[in-house]
């Protein structure tokens, strides 16, 4: 099949968080089981790419009422395990800003991007079989691939997925500018609206064919309501149109034996390397040695739940734990965490930042991992911890619950409190404290495996069944 995805972010280019690991590696799987798969993602300013792109010239737009020239660049990529998928990037001035995303005039931007990917795939001869768009930036498409004017016909009606990687982004505009810039017919503005306000997440949910999540646990409680943040009817309408597919980890990607960013290789079988990683991480960030070793690798959000673990420092420090830390967003849990440094000299220290080697570094030398969300779609840092031989201790929702057994892997809690996370945490020092038993679990961990293998499978059939769908809807056409 001929796959097209559209997104914000992918790696190797620009990462501010999970979706980019998944947009690396789901396409890339899928080209190693035979599909043919274009990525489309905005040219940020900050976007590192060696070789750069071929900018291969413009296409017009049509959008706001008029028309936007936007560049066409492309590249292929080929990963370490061989497999090439082709990027193209959308290129506008729009997009040349030092963050990706926190401008007010987000919904404009992304309607734009949304808008240009059926022109950039006309303009590469790219006719997509399914087009599948990730998150609130391109949930515009399959409004607009069905009712839009002017659209490319490789790509107009053509069947359309849209997975939801975090519902509490949405994308807010006025209802009326949603279907002026993205030249909507005028009466869609108020069925793709929210109340009355214009949301782009909503626009792709009642639009889409199929829509997925990226756990089974967080498509059921988006089903159930209490984690839609205001789109718990939109999601609770989709009966079994909204399915939930595990994410998978790129295990080549994370390999503890080939990391470059460890200074000591280890493997599941062989851990030596894991304790020389410990005393490494604990050198540099100037923790005391020999306590057990807390991690916490996050995006500094209220979906992290991080100010449950700052309330939870003096428990951590009493039960003997030290912590590393690392994670950036919101100035308040930014300045709780220097805080927290200050406060605890020795026991508690990292970096406020984004640092993808230093993550590696705490995920690699950590004896376990906090992960206290209040909700969590599906997760990564639990299973590149896992990978790592390093146990979660994470709250039990979404992802985090389908992927971590409290049994063998991990350590779960159910109460968004510090006092329940401190609980677990109490439950995990004890395990530690039993070397025997500790060592059991971390090479339960380290040998789970979350390939894409299983997910790509099960994105095939979705797409199948979207594509059978919309051929009996269009009357038997192709
Ligand atoms: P989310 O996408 O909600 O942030 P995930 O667990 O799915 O959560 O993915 C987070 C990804 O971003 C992981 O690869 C994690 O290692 C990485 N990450 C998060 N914060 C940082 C940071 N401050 N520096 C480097 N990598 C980070
Ligand atoms: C989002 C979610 C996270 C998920 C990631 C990739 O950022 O917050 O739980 O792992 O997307 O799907």
């Amino acid at each position: 099949m001929r796959l097209l995805h559209a997104t914000a972010e992918a790696v190797p280019f620009a990462k501010t968080g999970g979706l980019a690991d998944v947009l690396g590696a789901l396409p890339a799987a899928q080209a190693a089981a035979g599909h043919d798969v274009l990525v489309v993602h905005p040219w940020y300013a900050a976007l590192r790419a060696d070789p750069p792109p071929l900018w291969i010239g413009d296409v017009s737009v049509p959008f706001d009422g008029g028309s936007v020239s936007v560049g066409v660049g492309t590249r292929d990529v080929t990963d370490r395990a061989g497999d090439t998928r082709r990027f193209a990037f959308v290129g506008h001035e729009a997009f040349r800003r030092p963050a990706l995303y926190g401008y007010p005039d987000d919904a404009w931007r992304f309607a734009l991007f949304a808008r240009a990917v059926p022109e950039v795939a006309a303009r590469l001869g790219f006719a997509p079989d399914v087009v599948h768009v990730h998150d609130w930036h391109a949930a515009l498409l399959p409004a607009l691939l069905r009712h839009g004017d002017h659209v490319p016909s490789g790509s107009a009606g053509r069947p359309t997925v849209l997975t939801v990687h975090n519902a509490q982004y949405q994308g807010h505009a006025d209802a009326a500018d949603v279907v002026r810039w993205a030249r909507l017919p005028g009466e869609l503005a108020g069925p793709l609206a929210l109340h009355g306000r214009g949301n782009l997440l909503h626009a792709g949910l009642v639009t889409a064919d199929r829509v997925t999540t990226v756990s089974p646990g967080y498509a059921r409680e988006l089903g159930e309501g209490g984690v839609g943040y205001g789109l718990d009817a939109t999601f609770a309408a989709l009966g079994p149109r909204l399915s939930g597919i595990l994410n998978g980890l790129d295990d080549v990607a994370f390999d503890p034996a080939t990391d470059p960013a460890l200074a000591h290789a280890f493997a599941a079988d062989d851990l030596a390397g894991k304790r020389r990683c410990k005393e490494a991480l604990e050198a540099e960030l100037g923790l005391e040695a020999g306590r057990p070793l807390l991690g916490l690798v996050s995006r500094f959000a209220d979906q992290k739940g991080i100010d449950l673990l700052i309330a939870a420092v003096p428990d951590l420090i009493d039960q003997g734990w030290n912590l590393a830390v690392l994670g950036a967003g919101d100035p308040g849990l930014e300045q709780a965490a220097r805080s927290a440094f200050a406060r605890h000299p020795g026991r508690v220290a990292g970096r406020v930042g984004y640092d993808d080697a230093l993550a590696r570094r705490i995920y690699a030398g950590a004896d376990a991992l906090a992960l206290p969300s209040r909700f969590e779609p599906c997760g990564l840092a639990q299973l590149i911890a896992m990978r790592y031989a390093t146990l979660p201790v994470a709250r039990a929702t979404g992802g985090l619950a389908d992927t971590i057994d409290d049994d063998r892997t991990g350590f779960l809690f159910t109460d968004a409190t510090p006092a329940a996370l401190a609980d677990a945490l109490r439950r995990a020092r004890e395990a530690y404290d039993d070397e025997a038993r500790w060592a059991v679990r971390r090479s339960a961990a380290a040998r789970e495996r979350f390939g894409w293998d299983r997910a790509v499978a099960a994105y095939d059939a979705l797409y199948g069944a979207a594509r059978a769908e919309r051929t009996r809807a269009d009357g038997g056409r192709p």
